[in-house]
């Protein structure tokens, strides 16, 4: 076993989403090594029931603490809300989720009161922003939104397409009518069309993305139980494990993660 502070940090999603967090970690990050799950073989989480996502997360953390991970970050919402949902068992290293980070970015942001969420519908079903929002502030009204369709666009790298655009008007025209003025990206592929779903509703509502407040976090944990690894360390190492490798992974994760570069890419089974 690694000196602890050394050790990666393991990140997971059930695709490519959960790079939006991955490389938000690695930049502010840039002397951690990353190991990074792809469960693309299951994908999509979000329209299967909770139980099932609850045993995908759980046997992805275990493949991840194989890995000698020092810490686990939970990159996709309808894998952190089965996590929230199911709390009880106790993982031997901090395991961060991606819904209290979003939720407390919104709670500081919103002015009005109203916070619109957009997920999957795995994530709005379960509830768990509502919960966590208005646990800290019951006054504010969550307005949510299933957007079952954004993933499979996006997973088919049909961002810049004029079809994604028909997508977000149909699923965001109803929230227009809400006096939301704080979006929160319920869902980690949601970055990817952030500036196609930000020209929708217009520049007044800020749009929350989960993988700043996650830093903070992951930041913060790791420095309160002495994680961080040291200056000296040797060069960044970012290394990819997916469960079902397409030959666009490798494309649109090496696009997306630029300037950032992939050590290894591994098809891999759990
Ligand atoms: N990116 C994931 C999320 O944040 C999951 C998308 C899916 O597999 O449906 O919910």
């Amino acid at each position: 076993m690694k000196a602890m502070s050394s050790a990666p940090i393991g990140v997971f999603d059930s695709g490519l989403g959960g790079l939006t967090v991955l490389k938000e970690l690695a930049q502010r990050l840039p002397n951690e090594h990353f190991v990074y799950l792809g469960d693309t073989a299951r994908l999509p989480y979000g329209s299967k029931s909770i139980n099932t996502i609850y045993k995908y997360a759980e046997q992805n953390i275990e493949f991840l603490l194989k890995h000698d991970v020092k810490a686990v970050v939970a990159a996709c919402n309808s894998a952190s809300s089965a996590l929230l949902s199911f709390t009880g068992k106790d993982f031997s290293v901090p395991v961060i989720n991606v819904i209290e980070p979003a939720s407390q970015s919104a709670l500081t942001t919103t002015i009005t009161n109203n916070i619109a969420v957009l997920g999957t519908r795995a994530t709005v079903q379960q509830n768990v922003y509502e919960q966590v929002i208005t646990k800290n502030n019951p006054k504010v009204n969550v307005h949510s939104m299933a957007c079952p369709l954004f993933v499979p666009f996006i997973e088919e790298g049909l961002i810049e397409d004029p079809l994604m655009n028909l997508v977000i008007h149909r699923y965001l025209s109803p929230l227009l009518a809400t006096s939301m003025d704080t979006l929160i990206l319920g869902c980690t592929h949601y970055p990817l069309v952030k500036k196609q779903i930000q020209k929708v509703i217009g520049s007044y509502v800020q749009v929350i993305d989960s993988a700043p407040a996650v830093a903070d976090i992951l930041l913060h944990k790791m420095g309160s139980g002495s994680l961080i690894a040291n200056t000296e360390a040797e060069p960044q190492k970012i290394d990819l494990c997916i469960t079902d490798i397409n030959s666009r992974f490798e494309e649109v994760a090496t696009r997306f993660l630029k300037p950032l570069s992939i050590g290894s890419l591994t098809a891999t089974q759990l």
